[in-house]
């Protein structure tokens, strides 16, 4: 079937009498004007929808929201009142989570390198599981927590030696992999017989977490298989049976037309029967399941508002159509060859006929948005372009690249437009120097 825009932008976007993109009941025309760009605007119901979703999809599981791919107060507020927990990644998303009283019993703490400063804030805070990423960690935990004289649960991170089909970048499951401990060479077993004579902590069960935007279910099913071979040796050799397994994020959106996102019901229905037929055949008590999405519930719930600048034609070359942001608030592009679709938010009935490429304001040739991508051929300075998709590892990997100030991210709903995070000004990008 083929694809629209409709599939990339938020479920509130709509055409307006005057051609004007409407989201979230607003005019995102008058969302420009009043709040500047570039912006990103945050569909509060489109996230919520797909919070739902999951959750539904999921009722016998713990659905964590990974605040990696966009966090801040107000999104961990939203986060909380949608009943799920949350995965954290340093003590920075910690920070943010505790600041918005998240409950953190429902908090889970990765990191491939967390500090004892982070493991201490972690216990302290009372997370709800915390992720060993190596044997060695397991062990400064264990002494930490000893040290607080705070009992914690505790997780494993194991590396089954899966490769998702995804781009390298964000492949995680594979061998060669800074994260986790690998089943097939060992560590991960060695580490769970560990964990049983280790006094301050209790591993309750296994993560894996093998890539992100994955389209297929096939690499979660051979992971099922995997780690539920890895329970059966933990159990032969330790007694111990896990009762949590974490399966991590990963599942895939549509960021262009061409793009088949993956639905979440199919996913969890078919990775629900394969445990449990797994653990079956195994003689094993079936774990409850944990999953960490985070670009299926945020990434299309936003589209970020940029204003056209220059328009540059080269005859028979390209037309590059430059806007007032770039690679400093998505790096994805540049980063990942990523692909984003764009139309003209103020000439949305107009057809798009003009094949252009979208240029970023930075001081470098790679600082392109969107190569090829068809515009009304009117497109011109003062247009206010929408790159729909961007709420996922968008404004979280934005950076102050040439001292751009860092955009601001407001949600719409009803109509109603509110700032969750204030756009920074010169003054803030040069606070810190000294
Ligand atoms: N859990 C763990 C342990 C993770 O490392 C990640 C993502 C997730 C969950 C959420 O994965 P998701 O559902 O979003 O695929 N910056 C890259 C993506 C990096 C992903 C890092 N880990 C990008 O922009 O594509």
């Amino acid at each position: 079937m083929p694809h629209t825009l409709k599939d990339v932008l938020p479920s509130s976007a709509r055409l307006r009498s005057n051609g004007h993109l409407e989201i979230g009941g607003a005019d995102t025309v008058d969302l420009a004007r009043e709040f500047g760009t570039p912006l990103f605007v945050m569909c509060e119901d489109t996230f919520r929808e797909r919070a739902l979703r999951y959750r539904e999809a999921y009722t016998d599981a713990d659905v964590y929201y990974a605040g990696k791919a966009f966090l801040c107060v107000a999104m961990a507020k939203m986060v909380a009142e949608e009943g799920l927990g949350l995965d954290v990644a340093s003590g920075g998303e910690l920070f943010t989570a505790l600041k918005a009283s998240f409950p953190p019993e429902r908090i889970i703490f990765h990191g491939n390198n967390k500090s004892d400063a982070e493991l201490e804030m972690g216990m302290k805070a009372g997370v709800g599981r915390i992720v060993a990423d190596s044997m060695e960690e397991l062990e400064r935990a264990d002494a930490i927590a000893g040290s607080l004289g705070a009992r914690t649960q505790m997780m494993l991170r194991v590396t089954p030696g899966v490769e998702a089909h995804t781009h390298e970048y964000i492949q995680t499951g594979q061998e060669d992999s800074k994260f986790g401990m690998s089943v097939e060479g060992g560590v991960a077993l060695e580490a769970a017989k560990r964990a049983r004579d280790l006094p301050n902590l209790d591993v309750v069960g296994f993560h894996s977490h093998i890539g992100s935007n994955i389209t297929g279910v096939e690499a979660f099913l051979r992971t099922v298989e995997i780690l539920a071979e890895f329970c059966a040796s933990v159990r032969d050799a330790t007694g111990i049976q896990p009762a949590e397994l974490n399966l991590g994020g990963g599942l895939a959106i549509a960021y262009t037309r061409g793009d088949f996102p993956a639905r979440v019901e199919s996913f969890a229905t078919e990775v629900r029967a394969k445990l449990q037929g797994e653990m079956e055949r195994l003689g094993l008590p079936v774990p409850r399941i944990g999953v960490e999405p985070a670009r299926w519930l945020i990434a299309n719930a936003m589209v970020t508002l940029y204003t056209v600048g220059t328009v540059k034609e080269i005859p028979g070359i390209r037309t590059y159509v430059s806007v007032d942001g770039g690679m400093s608030d998505n790096i994805r592009p540049a980063l990942y060859g990523a692909r984003y679709e764009a139309l003209l938010a103020n000439k949305a009935d107009v057809p798009s006929d003009r094949v252009v490429t979208i240029a970023g304001a930075h001081c470098e040739q790679g600082d392109l948005l969107i190569k090829d991508v068809s515009l009304p051929a009117s497109v011109g300075r003062g247009d206010v372009l929408a790159v729909p998709a961007t709420g996922a590892y968008g404004y979280s990997m934005a950076s102050n690249y040439n001292r751009f100030p860092r955009p601001a991210v407001i949600v719409v709903e009803d109509g109603d437009a509110r700032v969750i995070v204030a756009r920074e000004t010169y003054e803030d990008v040069t606070s810190r120097d000294l």
